[in-house]
């Protein structure tokens, strides 16, 4: 790619930028929230037509009208959403509108082998059924799908849009694994993700964008992760985590769950103290955010009492854990927490409007607005912005933001930092902690184990839908992973 141009509505996106990628390379494409990296990968694939800029493949120029244009190329792209169809089969959706045909009908004789043999070939053959209903599989497994239904296409280049972004540990090694192969076969593959260590351990070459220009191109081999974080975000990043909260600065507890149970959850003690945060460890279903989901009273407890304050209090709906000064924030920002046709400005108030009614003049709203955009950190054209065309990671910011204004007693914060780049990773957990030291409770659920680790005054993990045990501040990675695991047994929580 030479000279890649691309603007919206007159905002440049995207400032004269090359890209090369190699035959059996993984290539990383890197930058903060916005700074252009799916809009160049769209290009290339042919979803978004270049301002100006030249592509070639195998030397040849090409012009890519058309996703299925680049895809008969050999570009495909797994996006940072799937784009696979949940009520077909995963044949089916491998196989959408080319289907081999005997005759007039669908030959699904032939189909079947022929995703048998796709699957086989990334090793996935005995785990993922050609048979099942796309939505009865895992994240991880529809992305193997995914990558089977590029493979069909004679990929030789493959775009991964942040793909480990919502894959559990296990399930990213899965994918580590299916990437180098499909470097092994010759693919070139363009990897983006915000996640130094991944793009350290897979790639060869990083590429870093930086408000929608080339920063430059790197060899991993020769590069510091701090060289690269200074590349990124323009500055250096301190420490890593904030100071955690002294003692002293612990209050009464806000939040107790007494044996709550329901659904998968089994007895659950938990105690948060205002000023606190804990972080809520745990393997992919162990039953975390069932838990954030019913203390939030999206799935209520069928039983047990949750006290905040030290008073028992009845929460049935999302709208009454609100009034009393809950708030969650929610894994899935597309589902649960946005209004994507709607603006900024809308969605930052949206939590506050079903508290309050209203929210002042529209003058009081736009000041509020604003304080809360800056301290978020948010990246957006406008207030008016609606928020389908902001960036992945500052639609999570928006999120943040929404919560930030009810001035919640209690914050349950779930995967926080997903999608998150480094520079507002360090930005939001400032923010958490300030919030805690203004008194707020925080649960924190996340993946992450040096984000856990680093963050918490206190480590709960869960397993199988109830409290495995719980780890004090400083706690390693590998104490939590041995009880999330069960391969320890849990201290007796106080
Ligand atoms: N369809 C669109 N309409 C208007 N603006 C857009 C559109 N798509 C992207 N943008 C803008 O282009 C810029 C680059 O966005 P892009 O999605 O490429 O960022 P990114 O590097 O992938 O960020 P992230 O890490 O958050 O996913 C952002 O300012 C974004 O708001
Ligand atoms: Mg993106």
């Amino acid at each position: 790619m030479q000279g890649i141009s691309k603007s919206f509505f007159g905002v440049p996106a995207l400032v004269d930028v090359d890209l090369d990628a190699r035959a059996g390379e993984v290539h990383a494409v890197m930058g903060e929230n916005g700074a252009g990296k799916s809009t160049l990968m769209k290009i290339l694939a042919g979803a978004l037509q270049p301002d100006a800029g030249t592509i070639r493949l195998d030397g040849e120029v090409v012009h890519f009208s058309h996703p299925r244009q680049a895809q008969q190329h050999g570009v495909s792209i797994i996006y940072q959403e799937f784009n696979l169809l949940p009520d077909r089969t995963v044949a089916q959706n491998i196989f959408l509108g080319r289907e081999p045909r005997r005759g007039p009908f669908v030959d699904a004789g032939a189909m079947e082998a022929a995703t048998v043999a796709l699957l086989a070939e990334l090793g996935m053959e005995r785990s993922i059924a050609s048979q099942s209903l796309v939505r009865d599989l895992s994240v991880a497994q529809q992305q193997t799908v995914e990558i089977a239904k590029a493979l069909s296409f004679a990929a030789k280049i493959l775009i991964m849009d942040e793909p480990t972004a919502a894959l559990s540990p296990q399930e990213a090694d899965a994918l580590f694994a299916q990437v180098r192969l499909l470097q092994r076969r010759g693919l070139a593959v363009l990897y983006i993700s915000h996640r130094l260590q991944e793009v350290f351990d897979l790639a060869q070459r990083i590429t870093v964008l930086k408000d929608g220009r080339l920063v430059a191109t790197l060899d991993a081999a020769t590069t510091r992760p701090d060289e690269l974080v200074r590349m990124m975000v323009g500055r250096d990043l301190g420490h890593l985590y904030p100071p955690r909260a002294a003692a002293a600065e612990l209050g009464a507890v806000r939040l107790r769950v007494r044996r709550g149970g329901g659904g998968r959850l089994r007895d659950i003690d938990l105690a948060v103290r205002a000023g606190e945060i804990v972080g809520l460890a745990g393997l992919e279903g162990a039953g975390r955010t069932e838990l954030a989901r019913a203390i939030f009273g999206d799935a209520p407890f069928t039983r047990g009492v949750v006290e905040l304050d030290g008073a028992p209090i009845r929460i049935r709906s999302p709208r009454q854990a609100i009034r009393a000064g809950i708030g969650l924030l929610t894994e899935d920002r597309k589902a649960e927490g946005l209004i994507l046709t709607e603006s900024v400005r809308d969605n930052t108030l949206l939590a506050l409007r079903s508290l309050r009614g209203r929210v002042g003049s529209q003058d009081d709203a736009t000041r509020l607005v604003l304080d809360l955009a800056r301290r978020v950190d948010l990246r957006a054209a406008s207030l008016e912005q609606e928020v389908r065309y902001l960036s992945g990671g500052n639609q999570q910011k928006v999120v943040l933001a929404k919560w930030l204004a009810t001035r919640a007693r209690v914050l349950i914060f779930d995967e926080p930092t997903r999608g998150i780049d480094v520079g507002a990773k360090a930005g939001i957990h400032e923010l958490m902690r300030e919030l805690a030291r203004a008194g707020a409770a925080i649960l924190m659920i996340s993946s992450d184990l040096p984000e856990i680790v680093g963050m918490s005054d206190r480590v709960v993990v869960m397993r199988d839908g109830a409290i495995a045990g719980e780890l004090p501040a400083g706690a390693s990675e590998a104490g939590v992973m041995l009880l999330a695991t069960g391969q320890a047994p849990g201290e007796v929580a106080a």
